[in-house]
C-alpha cells in the first residue's frame, strides 16, 4: 500500500519504519525540516532501539521518503495516518491544534484528488474528538462527507517508547474505531501479519479505550509504589509481595473486579482497607491511592442515592441486600447503606433478596444489620412481585435469577435504577437508568 504518515515523532517514525519493513511505501510528512532531512538521509529522527536500521534500510530500498508538502503526500498515497502531537495545555486540557491543522491540510488535498482517500487517526484524542472536531474539519476542507466521499478511522496507538518496534509487532490488543467498512478493510490488511485479531468498535469507544488504558497504567504504577512504600516501612519486600499478587491470574491480574458498577462492600474489603491505611499512618507512609479508593466508593453510593432521588418516587422496591449474589452476608453491604440512607430520608422501602431470610440471620451478620436496619423484618418481602407491588421505582442491586426479565417486565412503566447491569447490552434510556452505563 502507499501510505502517508503525518508527524515524524516517536509514533510516526516507528509507524513509518515498520510499515516499510512490511513492504509498504511510505511518505513521511513533518513541518520540522530537520526531521524531514534526517529521514531522507536514512537517519532515525528519534532514539529508539532498532529504528536506525529500519529507516536506513527503507530509505535505501526506495520505500521511505519524507517531505513537508502534505498535498503531495496525500496525492501520492491512498491512506494517511495522523501521528502528530496532542500535548497538554497549561490548564491540563488537550491541545488538538496540530491534529486539526493536519486534518485541514489532508482535507484540502482530498478536495483536489480524484481517487478515494482514507484518513486514519493515531494521535491520542479525547472521546468525541473525531466525531465533533476532526471529521467536521476534514469535511469542511474536503467539501465532502466522511465515510461516503473519503474513508475515516481511529486506530489508537499503544506502543511504549524504548520497546516500540517490538510492541508494534506484538501488541496486547489492536482496536479500530470504525466509520466506514473499506477503511477498516485497509487497516485489517496493514495488521494482517501481526496475528492479533483487531477489535472493531465505534470511534468514540476506541478513543475512550486509549484513555482508559493509560489511566489504568498510571493507577497500577501508583498502587504498586504505594504498596512498596508501606512494605518498606514494615521491613517487607514489596517486590516479593507484588510478584505474588501478579501470580494470581484468576482474581488479581484478570477481569475480576474490573466491570463498572456499584460500590464495593462486604466483611473484608472496607475493613481491610481501613486497617491497612491506619497501619500506614502509624509508620508515616501516605496512602493517597488507597484513600481515594475509599472516597470513590462513598461517591458511588452517593451517586446511587441521587439517581433514586431524581426519579421523584417515594415508594421503592429494592432487589438485593447482601453485598453480592449467593450469600446472606449483610456486613458493610453498600445496599444496606443505601437502604439505611433512603429510610432515613423518609422513603418507603420493600426489599427482596432471595438469599436473605430474616429468621436465619445470626451472629455478627444479625448484629450488623440490626444496628443499621432495625426494622428489616418488616421491610423484607418474599418475592419480586411483592416487591414491585405499589413501587414507584425499582432499584436492582443484585444480578441473579430474580432480576432476570424485570426490566422487560416493567417495560418503561416504572423507573428502574440498575446498579449491576442486569442485561449486558442495556444502556440508560428514559425510565431505565444504569449507574454507569
Ligand atoms: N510517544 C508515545 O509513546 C506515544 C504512545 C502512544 C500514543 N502516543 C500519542 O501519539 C501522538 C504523537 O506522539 P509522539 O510522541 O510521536 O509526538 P512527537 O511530539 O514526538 O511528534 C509529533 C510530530 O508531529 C509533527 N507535527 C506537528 N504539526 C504537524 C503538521 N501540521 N504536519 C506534520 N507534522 C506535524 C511535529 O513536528 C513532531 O515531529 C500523541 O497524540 C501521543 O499522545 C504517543
Amino acid at each position: 500500500m502507499r501510505i502517508s504518515v503525518f508527524g515524524i515523532g516517536y509514533v510516526g517514525a516507528v509507524t513509518a519504519a515498520c510499515l516499510c519493513k512490511d513492504g509498504h511505501h511510505v511518505v513521511a510528512v513533518d513541518v520540522n525540516d530537520v526531521k524531514v532531512n534526517e529521514i531522507n538521509d536514512g537517519l532515525a529522527p528519534i532514539a529508539e532501539p532498532g529504528l536506525d536500521a529500519l529507516i536506513a534500510d527503507a530509505v535505501a530500498g526506495g520505500r521511505l521518503r519524507a517531505t513537508d508538502r502534505s498535498d503531495e503526500a496525500v496525492h501520492g498515497t491512498e491512506l494517511s495516518i495522523i501521528c502528530v502531537g496532542t500535548p497538554s495545555r497549561l490548564n491540563g486540557s488537550l491541545d488538538t491544534r496540530y491534529v486539526l491543522k493536519v486534518a485541514e491540510e489532508i482535507g484540502t488535498a482530498i478536495a483536489a484528488k480524484k481517487e478515494r482517500h482514507h484518513v486514519v487517526m493515531r494521535s491520542t484524542i479525547l472521546p468525541g474528538t473525531m466525531v465533533e472536531t476532526v471529521i467536521p474539519a476534514l469535511e469542511r476542507a474536503a467539501g465532502g462527507v466522511a465515510g461516503r466521499d473519503f474513508g475515516v478511522a481511529y486506530y489508537p496507538e499503544f506502543l511504549r517508547e524504548s520497546t516500540a518496534i517490538a510492541d508494534y509487532y506484538d501488541p496486547g490488543t489492536i482496536v479500530f474505531g470504525k466509520l466506514d467498512e473499506d477503511t477498516i478493510l485497509k487497516l485489517r490488511s496493514l495488521v494482517a501479519r501481526i496475528g492479533v485479531e483487531p477489535i472493531v468498535v465505534d470511534m468514540t469507544t476506541a478513543e475512550a479505550v486509549k484513555y482508559t488504558n493509560n489511566a489504568w497504567h498510571a493507577l497500577k504504577v501508583s498502587f504498586a509504589n504505594e504498596i512498596g512504600n508501606v512494605c518498606k516501612g514494615t521491613a517487607i519486600d514489596g517486590h516479593e509481595v507484588m510478584r505474588i499478587l501478579c501470580s494470581d491470574k484468576r482474581l488479581n491480574i484478570s477481569p475480576a473486579y474490573l466491570m463498572p458498577g456499584f460500590a464495593f462492600g462486604g466483611s473484608c474489603l472496607p475493613k481491610d482497607l481501613r486497617a491497612l491505611r491506619y497501619k500506614a499512618r502509624t509508620i508515616d507512609v501516605a496512602t493517597p491511592v488507597l484513600d481515594a479508593a475509599m472516597t470513590a466508593n462513598e461517591i458511588q453510593l452517593d451517586r446511587a442515592y441521587h439517581m433514586v432521588a431524581s426519579t421523584g418516587a417515594r415508594r421503592l422496591g429494592l432487589l438485593g441486600l447482601s453485598f453480592k449474589p449467593n450469600t446472606d452476608d449483610l456486613r458493610e453491604s453498600p445496599l444496606v447503606e443505601l437502604a439505611e440512607r433512603l429510610l432515613g430520608k423518609g422513603y418507603m422501602l420493600k426489599i427482596y433478596d432471595p438469599n436473605v431470610s430474616y429468621g436465619e440471620l445470626t451472629g455478627a451478620n444479625l448484629q450488623y444489620v440490626m444496628s443499621h436496619l432495625p426494622h428489616l423484618s418488616r421491610l423484607l418481602v418474599d418475592s419480586v412481585d411483592d416487591m414491585c407491588q405499589g413501587a414507584q421505582a425499582i432499584i436492582i442491586g443484585k444480578k441473579d435469577a430474580a432480576a432476570a426479565g424485570l426490566v422487560e417486565r416493567l417495560g418503561g412503566k416504572t423507573p428502574i435504577i440498575d446498579l449491576v447491569r442486569v442485561n449486558a447490552m442495556k444502556r440508560s434510556d428514559g425510565s431505565y437508568d444504569g449507574i454507569c452505563w
